[in-house]
């Protein structure tokens, strides 16, 4: 199972430092956010894989039909083999999956969603940038409880309502999710703001 994704890992330098989970954008590959996740969070093991799915050349972690219309069925079962993925990858890394933090743009961030939606036991936590509704359904009663969210959303961001990521923090917290939802003024792409959040959330972490 490993040998479906192409990944990069970095090992810890500082086992103090909760591993990341870096899941990138559109197009985007497993090399995209390794500078952003040691930048905010220093000597952090970082386990980042490619999205295997491909549209038209664009890696991604789930099939679309159109910009915003989900293939709901591959989106289960693809959130279901990444967080397989991450499972067999954490032992073989001997990453630990209590303390693993995801760090998500874009459609990777839609992808940690669902992960903490389906399999929650593979992340104590996100930084999900930029996410949005994908699979439409509050988390069950429970199955989030203790886990942090940080959700950081563009005011004009061409992809969503300003409903849908709010929607979002309410289908997480619905699990017993801990939301911190920030809206910046910005658009899909990331500000500096989304950078300073993220570090004060990572630094707030237990
Ligand atoms: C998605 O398809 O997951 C979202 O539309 C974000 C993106 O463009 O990747």
């Amino acid at each position: 199972l490993l040998a479906d994704h192409h990944y990069a890992f970095q090992p810890a330098a500082d086992a103090s430092a909760p591993p990341l989970l870096l899941l990138h954008g559109t197009g985007g590959g497993e090399h995209d956010l390794i500078s952003l996740g040691a930048k905010l969070s220093p000597g952090s093991a970082l386990l980042s894989p490619r999205g295997n799915i491909s549209e038209r050349g664009a890696a991604r972690f789930f099939r679309r039909f159109a910009e915003g219309v989900f293939d709901l069925d591959d989106v289960r079962a693809r959130t279901d083999a990444l967080a397989e993925f991450v499972r067999i990858a954490a032992q073989t890394h001997q990453i630990d999956l209590s303390r693993l933090i995801a760090i998500g743009f874009s459609n990777g961030a839609n992808i940690a969603a669902t992960i903490m939606q389906r399999q929650p036991d593979v992340l104590t936590g996100g930084i999900l940038l930029r996410a949005m509704v994908v699979l439409d359904a509050p988390a069950a009663p429970g199955t989030l409880t203790g886990k942090r969210v940080l959700l950081a959303s563009g005011d004009h961001d061409p992809l969503m309502t300003a409903d849908d990521p709010r929607r979002l923090a309410r289908h997480l917290r619905s699990g017993g999710a801990e939301v911190d939802h920030h809206v910046h003024d910005a658009g899909h792409g990331l500000v500096d703001a989304d950078f300073s959040v993220s570090q004060s959330f990572l630094q707030r972490l237990p």
